[in-house]
């Protein structure tokens, strides 16, 4: 390696490929066990092994009563801040616990035990984490569905989980709009098949809903009876293995894959990580600027911070228009935030409407010290605007749904390492991640492969699909043996950084948001007069990429192509949900293929791109290309 400093992350990575069970072990020591692990990694179980065998825990008493217990009881746990309802509401890790033990009462009396699975369509209110942390307190099994999706991915969801319960609201707030959640979920359970024996609906100030009688209940009428009773719920009991939650995330179909995390690996890995990587103190305040619908909400709003002991922001806004583009600035000056994770769009749209940080002089920063960035890769530009203007360090981190906390990232508590514009630096402990071509063979510094982790994972990391053994070895394990198969594609440089440069499938991020282009591809087929169609990611200067879909209509089709392209736009947000950002539909005579009859999508995204590129040897026949130019001419 030709860059030293001072940091820590050499010797402490080192340490953790070359004896992971001690390193962890080590780690565990920060988590209240309730009976020890039996194996630190037991690799005969599961797919590849399973970290924390035989342990026995509960994750809400980690991220609560053991705080309560130990001197937090007074100490802000989460404060809600809500430009959207004009409204701040703050909790103690005690009024949290009453919240959280009186709702796991009311689940207990729904009949909802250990294993049993409950769903969560809900916004950003307080009450979405008491949910979550009701469903680990008694050891059901969470599934949070991001309310941007449409009733038909909430479907299939309900479907795939079977819960018994779902938490819901009257409707969540977006800038100039209501939406209506109830709808969608009555909808949803029409829709599936698996359904639910009761919901308990939140109806806030901004909407009124009805009930549907003898299976929705009213949550604050529950919560007054339960607390006027003097319900409660102890802990329950879990496996560190047992699934702490489900989150369905974009798979390569339209058919979601429910990633599952478990109790143990999870509650150590993100302890961990708080500090380690984070540089966040117990007492101190944090903000996840996320979704609790994501994997990074579900880590760094909810679990992380509050399993840290830590001050936890969750912030229902956005980072333009509520009210201007100051209000990131308002948020962390007001609650004396030290650190901001958030993905880069965020601050691509910031910039747009503040080129010059006007309104970030407004603001006093001084307590300020990181901002973090993933969900998408940190474009240098943008890594270097919000350095000059906030003149913190600022890190990208590249992480996955899967693995459910960061892949490589720049260590701060450990030292940071230089930042490299573009990289997200280095491998965090446990991770072993190589760089291979097709035959699984690690490719020399410099050269662009597949980024796969050598196996074990380290804990946190999906131990496999919401049963789907079978699809989870299929899709991570099978194409490199002794891998898992990240899907990114990449390299990495002489000094170790990773250099992650895209996907491999058909996966896109539109601001932040994984989504798969095959899925739309499946709605837009759905059309009685599409023919034939593909959708691909386009550069977009706010969103990163956002989806184009290309139509080839049938034979005889009379009617206007502006009609069914408008037609196509509202199914796809009526079908998979506004969260697609989907807005273009292009009609073409033909799709570009080569002579084996493979859609030429990267040559199609090269020319929406505005980028140079090279008649493709296979193509079938180069003037469709034209034609492609052609059409994108006045739309993209
Ligand atoms: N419920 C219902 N609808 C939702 C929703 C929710 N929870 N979240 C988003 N939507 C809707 C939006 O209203 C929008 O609908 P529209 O087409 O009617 O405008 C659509 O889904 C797309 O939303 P979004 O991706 O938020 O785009 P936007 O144009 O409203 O805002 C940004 C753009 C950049 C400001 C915004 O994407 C942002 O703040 N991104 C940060 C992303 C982030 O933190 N990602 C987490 C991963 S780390
Ligand atoms: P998600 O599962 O929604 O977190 O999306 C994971 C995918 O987002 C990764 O596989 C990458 O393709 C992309 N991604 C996330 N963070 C980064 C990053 N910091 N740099 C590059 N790509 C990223």
């Amino acid at each position: 390696m030709s860059i030293q400093n001072n940091s820590r992350y050499h010797e402490v990575h080192a340490r953790s490929l070359a004896d992971p069970e001690a390193f962890w072990a080590e780690a565990a020591r920060e988590i209240g066990w309730i009976e020890p692990a039996r194996k630190i990694f037991d690799p005969s179980m599961d797919a590849y092994g399973r970290w924390f065998a035989g342990a026995v825990v509960n994750t809400c008493y980690n991220a609560l009563d053991r705080h309560v217990a130990g001197g937090r009881a007074d100490q802000v746990a989460l404060i809600h801040d809500s430009p959207l309802t004009n409204s701040i509401s703050k909790f103690t890790y005690a009024e949290m616990l009453k919240e959280v033990q009186t709702l796991a009462a009311i689940m207990q009396d729904f009949g909802v035990a250990k294993g049993d699975r409950v769903i969560l369509y809900m916004p950003l209110v307080p009450e979405a984490v008491f949910a979550m942390l009701a469903c680990a307190r008694i050891g059901a099994v969470h599934s949070v569905v991001f309310g941007g999706f449409a009733a038909k991915e909430l479907a299939s969801r309900i479907d795939d989980a079977k819960p018994k319960l779902i938490f819901s609201a009257s409707c969540g707030i977006e800038p100039g709009r209501i939406v209506q959640y109830k709808p969608l979920l009555d909808e949803a359970i029409r829709l599936s098949s698996a359904k639910p024996q009761a919901c308990v609906i939140l109806r806030r100030p901004q909407q009124v809903c009805e009930l549907v009688a003898g299976r929705d209940h009213d949550w604050a009428t529950l919560r007054r009876a339960a607390l006027d009773a003097g319900k409660t719920a102890a802990c329950v009991p879990v496996l560190a293995t047992d699934p702490l939650y489900i989150l369905y995330t974009s798979g390569t179909t339209g058919i979601p894959k429910g990633v599952v995390r478990d109790n143990g690996g999870h509650l150590v890995a993100l302890k961990w990580s708080m500090f380690n990587l984070y540089g966040v103190k117990p007492g101190e305040v944090w903000w996840c600027g996320s979704d609790i619908g994501w994997v990074v909400g579900h880590s760094y709003i909810v679990y992380g911070p509050l399993i840290h002991g830590a001050t936890s922001i969750m912030y229902e806004g956005k980072p333009v228009g509520t009210p201007d583009a100051g209000a990131f600035w308002r948020v962390i000056s007001e609650h004396k935030a030290v650190a901001l994770f958030t993905a880069p769009t965020a601050f691509r749209a910031i910039r747009k409407e503040d080129p010059d940080g006007a309104f970030i002089r407004k603001y006093d920063l001084s307590k300020f010290r990181t901002l973090f960035l993933a969900g998408e890769r940190a474009d240098p530009p943008t890594v270097e605007w919000a350095e000059a203007q906030l003149k913190v360090p600022v890190i990208d981190h590249w992480w996955q749904t899967e693995t459910g906390w960061c892949i490589a990232g720049n260590p701060v508590g450990l030292g940071m390492l230089p930042v490299k514009h573009g990289s997200p630096t280095v491998p965090m402990p446990g991770y072993q991640v190589d760089v291979v071509d097709e035959a699984s063979k690690p490719v020399p510094a410099g050269t662009m492969g597949s980024i796969v982790i050598k196996l074990p994972m380290p804990p946190a990391c999906l131990p496999t699909l919401w049963q789907q053994d079978a699809r989870f070895k299929e899709a991570y394990l099978t194409e490199f043996p002794g891998y898992y198969k990240t899907s990114d594609a990449g390299y990495k440089d002489e000094d170790g950084y990773v250099w992650v440069m895209g996907r491999t499938d058909d996966i896109i991020n539109v601001a932040g948001h994984r989504l798969s282009t095959g899925g739309m591809e499946e709605i837009l087929a759905s059309h009685p007069d599409v023919a034939e169609c593909a959708v691909l990611g386009i550069k977009d200067a706010i969103k990163g990429e956002v989806p184009c879909g290309f139509l080839v209509l049938k034979a005889g089709v009379t009617r206007a192509p502006a009609d069914i392209e408008k037609e196509i736009v509202a199914l796809v947000r009526d079908k998979l949900g506004p969260v697609a950002a989907f807005k273009l539909a292009i009609t073409v005579g033909r799709l570009p293929k080569t002579r084996s009859g493979k859609i030429l999508r990267g040559t199609i995204k090269k020319i929406a791109d505005g980028e140079s590129w090279a008649m493709p040897a296979t193509i079938e026949d180069p003037k469709v290309l034209d034609e492609i130019g052609d059409a994108l001419k006045g739309r993209v």
